[in-house]
């Protein structure tokens, strides 16, 4: 059985995903943010499918200590089951109003939906190699038209929720371009998936009341979180591992000019401060 790793998997496109693999056999491991929002995730994909393979653990990814921590208990639960990792789907994500920081003194936004998955990837790679794995960021559109702020990458100076909200997509993006620079060659492939507009409540937690309002009007053009859980598993059972990079609805897409291996690297760089790591030493 092919074991699947996913981030935010209590609700929205991670829980969609969660089920939709499930059903076709993955073992899945799921994680959210408390132990609540695990237990009832885990029961309701029960509900559905009785016989899912699925186990749940909950940190707070927004703090790399949770990560490395949880980084930890995922480590010794696959060594305990299989011993390797067939797919790390990086998904958890949050829309922040106003500048917030993580104990770390990280900017929430950066911190969640980049630096988690590039610190947690760090720590699985060993138990992705022994299965040639793959990675699947969850990207999106609105990647596109931004840059990195290389100077001033937590955006303190001039906070821009949206603009902060992009930049960490695009991060996601350059991410899986330089696991994909690092270690193709080894057999562990990195992915992006866009999944377009869905109707999920990302923008009505812990935002402001003209966020909230706005994110309520706009999720009912969104599509259902099932639709885009259909790229995560065409990614997952294609036996030979698909050679594109960033994926919407099950078909390869054009991304950003700004995805380049010379930035890719030097976010890697970045990053590797921050988190202090460093993947070359990985293997
Ligand atoms: N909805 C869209 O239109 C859209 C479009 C493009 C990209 N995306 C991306 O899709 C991903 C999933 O979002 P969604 O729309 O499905 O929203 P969602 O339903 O709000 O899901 C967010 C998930 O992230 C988890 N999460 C939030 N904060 C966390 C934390 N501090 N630690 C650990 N887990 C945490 C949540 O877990 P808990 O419930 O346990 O807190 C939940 O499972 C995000 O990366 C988002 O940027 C969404």
């Amino acid at each position: 059985m092919k074991t699947v790793v996913i981030t935010g998997a209590t609700s929205g496109i991670g829980f969609e995903t969660a089920s939709l693999l499930t059903e076709k056999g993955y073992e899945v491991i799921g994680i959210g943010s408390s132990a609540e929002s695990c237990s009832s995730a885990e029961k309701q994909l029960l509900l559905r499918n009785p016989s899912a393979q699925v186990r749940f653990y909950n940190a707070d990814l927004m703090q790399l200590s949770e990560v490395s921590r949880i980084a930890k208990v995922l480590k010794e639960d696959l060594e305990a089951h299989c011993g390797n990792l067939y797919a790390l789907i990086n998904n958890a994500g949050c829309v922040r109003s106003w500048y917030m920081t993580t104990a770390e003194g990280y900017e929430q936004q950066f911190s969640l939906n980049f630096l988690a998955a590039f610190l947690l990837t760090y720590e699985l790679m060993p138990m992705l190699k022994k299965s040639r794995g793959r990675v699947i960021m969850t990207g999106s559109k609105s990647h596109k038209g931004v840059n990195v702020h290389w100077d001033d990458v937590m955006l303190s100076k001039c906070y821009n929720p949206l603009l902060a909200y992009k930049q960490s997509k695009l991060c996601d993006t350059l991410f899986a371009k330089g696991l994909n620079d690092m270690f193709a060659a080894k057999g562990i492939r990195a992915y992006v998936v866009d999944p377009g507009l869905v109707k999920t409540d990302i923008g009505n937690r812990k935002t402001g009341a003209l966020v909230n309002s706005i994110w309520s009007f706009r999720k009912h053009f969104g599509k259902a979180p099932s639709e885009p859980a259909k790229t995560y598993a065409f990614l997952c059972e294609q036996q030979i591992e698909p050679k594109g990079f960033y994926y919407h609805n099950c078909r390869e897409n054009a991304y950003s000019k700004v995805v380049t291996s010379e930035n890719a690297a030097r976010l890697f760089k970045l990053s590797e401060r921050l988190c202090g790591i460093r993947y070359g030493e990985v293997f």
